[in-house]
């Protein structure tokens, strides 16, 4: 990869020397700042008038397209006084990614005796004090004392380019750790931080780096500053952390080390409305911010996740190589990582995977219920589900034949596991958002409230001994009248999910691209399934599933078993709520002439809302005295 090596520092510390040596050791040109002076600004100098900023600012435009028109050749070192912030921006605007900057640094003592020993310069040793007074040291610059002789300077150079990380990741948790290790199996040279907390968390990144051989060249670190100084610029540093206020904090802490253009990667959870604010906190500071969900787990993140990256485009590409390396594979080849769009839509998306991954649990919870009340054992209902395989296969559907096969002692571990669901809050948040955007997303707020109905234990043991069971002596169902049921509410789950990204896409003048979306979720993450597969070509022209013809041709085949089984189960006090979710969203979403007229002539009578009539095509409102 090219890059631009800016050679910066005030006149006099041996620039061009560094920068000729630098340019034979890295084998890429080399050009000297000063050449590139207008006539106007050696007069100034040579005359000991220090030069203004707008003195400069041609001459820094013009370096800077130097350095472009290199950059798509081989790159090149430009030696440059550099000396102000304001003039680094000019110099690297537009390719700061591949820009690196070696400060030489020295006493005013030495370099004034220096430049008094320099015979052919324009730059009177007077001036020097000015190039002081401007000076504004740069953090982002490997910074090297010209008291060392140029051929340590060089190798300094060379050990850092060699050396430094290309990417850093912060915290190592399961999934951080998964992450570290399919990045440097990717051949990426990373830093590893964890915190150090006595007697909890000691020596978490040396010990992680010294169980894993593909870690060898990995640098581990529980010293931030030395993690952050351990990186290549502009860094990377994804953040494996909690979501929450836990992801500010440990911004917060990094501020102070990092540089301008670096690049934080939010891979957790979070919520996409923090992320967006987060992205314009540190876009105040001139650091960048992505939000990227991240699917699939632990076992995902080491093989290859499923990625959504969402935030500022320029930034993402500074990152795009290494989580398109890391990402799964699709069945063309493609990464299973695509940028989403701009703000907190990475978070967006990843959050409504995680509603559609609420429902395709609880609809697999519910077709054990149904199974189990049928009579099966868990290897019955394990080997039911095995010929699902053929027609509705899932990554979740083959994890749940597993778990049901699994044995301790004899007896199933399903038998054994507190039947309480927990979550950690995005299906909450889908809840929240499906709300709040207006979009009936009923089934992921079912399979929520599901989870939450079976968290009251104690209260549900009670119940069940105050009423009457309608439970039939024999449940009458067809295996495969099952499977449609279930096909369906698979259907109407997918439908609605990508109906809520397409809104929060207009909302938010996102967008997305949902044939996009189904693409990277068809590997890597939790809700891959052949079904995914089927909606890539169909999200090409529609976001509204449903209404598709051979999605609606499916849905007509499949409807009566639904509604069979799900008649069944509420005869015989099965819950269902998800499965009856999606035939009652399903009648209601399907009907000509619904009954919200009553709605609307209730609002009216009592508080004067007004309606629109049947008989009016102007669609005006009125108002009727009731
Ligand atoms: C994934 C998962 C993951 C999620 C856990 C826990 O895509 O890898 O969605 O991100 O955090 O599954 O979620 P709950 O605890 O809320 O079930």
């Amino acid at each position: 990869m090219a890059n631009v090596f800016y050679i910066m520092g005030v006149s006099g510390v041996g620039k061009s020397t560094i920068g000729k040596l630098l340019s034979k050791a890295l084998e890429i040109p080399f050009f000297d700042g000063d050449d590139y002076h207008p006539e106007a600004n050696v007069k100034k100098m040579s005359d000991g008038e220090p030069l203004n900023d707008d003195d400069r600012w041609g001459w820094l435009q013009a370096l800077n397209q130097l350095a472009k028109t290199q950059l798509n050749a081989t790159g090149c070192i430009i030696a440059c006084s550099a000396l102000k912030k304001d003039y680094r921006n000019i110099l690297s605007k537009d390719i700061a990614k591949d820009v690196k900057w070696i400060h030489l640094s020295g006493t005013f003592e030495l370099i004034s005796e220096r430049l008094q020993n320099r015979k052919d310069h324009f730059m009177p040793p007077a001036l020097l004090k000015s190039q002081f007074d401007t000076l504004e040291t740069p953090l982002e610059a490997l910074e090297l004392n010209i008291q060392l002789p140029p051929k340590t300077i060089i190798s300094k150079i060379m050990d850092t380019l060699k050396n430094k990380s290309e990417f850093g990741l912060f915290g190592l948790g399961v999934m951080g750790k998964s992450l570290c290790r399919n990045l440097a199996q990717n051949g990426f040279k990373i830093s590893m931080y964890n915190r150090h907390v006595e007697g909890t968390e000691e020596n978490v990144a040396i010990n992680f780096k010294n169980e894993h051989n593909e870690l060898a060249s990995a640098l581990p670190f529980d010293n931030l500053k030395s993690f952050v100084n351990s990186l290549q610029q502009p860094r990377k540093i994804m953040l494996m952390v909690n979501a929450g206020p836990i992801v500010d904090a440990v911004i917060e802490d990094l501020i102070p080390f990092l540089s301008e253009g670096d690049v934080i990667i939010d891979g957790g959870n979070s919520h996409y409305k923090k992320t967006k604010a987060r992205h314009d906190y540190l876009k105040s500071k001139g650091i960048n911010f992505i939000g990227v969900g991240v699917s699939g787990g632990e076992e995902g993140a080491l093989k290859g996740p499923s990625i959504m990256p969402g935030g500022n485009m320029d930034a993402y590409k500074q990152v795009q190589a290494f989580l398109e390396a890391i990402a799964a594979k699709d069945k063309n080849d493609l990464p299973c990582c695509a940028y989403i769009g701009k703000d907190g839509s990475g978070h967006f998306v990843k959050m409504v995977h995680n509603g559609i991954e609420y429902v395709e649990m609880q609809l697999l919870a519910e077709v054990f219920g149904i199974l189990k009340s049928m009579g099966h054992n868990p290897d019955e209902i394990a080997s039911i589900l095995e010929t699902w395989k053929a027609s509705a296969n899932s990554y979740l559907l083959e994890i749940t034949i597993d778990i049901l096969r699994k044995k301790e002692n004899n007896d199933w571990l399903i038998n054994k596991i507190v039947d309480k669901a927990g979550n950690k809050g995005t299906g909450n948040w889908t809840t929240i958002a499906t709300a709040e955007l207006g979009m009936p997303s009923t089934m992921i707020a079912s399979s929520l409230f599901a989870r939450y109905t079976s968290f009251y234990k104690a209260e549900r043991v009670a119940a069940s001994k105050l009423f009457k069971n309608d439970t039939q002596n024999e449940i009458d169902l067809e295996l495969d009248a099952i499977l449609n049921a279930y096909q369906f509410a698979r259907i109407i789950n997918h439908h609605q999910g990508f109906k809520l990204i397409s809104q929060a896409s207009n909302t938010y003048d996102w967008s997305l691209n949902l044939s996009t979306i189904a693409s990277i979720w068809t590997n890597g993450c939790i809700i891959k399934s052949d079904l995914m597969e089927e909606l890539i070509p169909i999200l090409k022209d529609t976001d509204t599933l449903i209404t598709n013809k051979s999605i609606a041709n499916h849905i007509n085949h499949l409807k009566p078993s639904a509604s069979k089984v799900i008649s069944v189960c509420i005869l015989n006090s099965i819950p269902i709520s998800c499965l009856s979710e999606s035939i009652n969203f399903f009648n209601g979403y399907s009907v000509a002439n619904s009954t919200a007229s009553i709605i609307q002539a209730q609002r009216d009578y009592f508080g004067a809302h007004t309606y629109q009539r049947t008989d009016d095509a102007s669609g005006g409102f009125h108002h009727t005295e009731w």
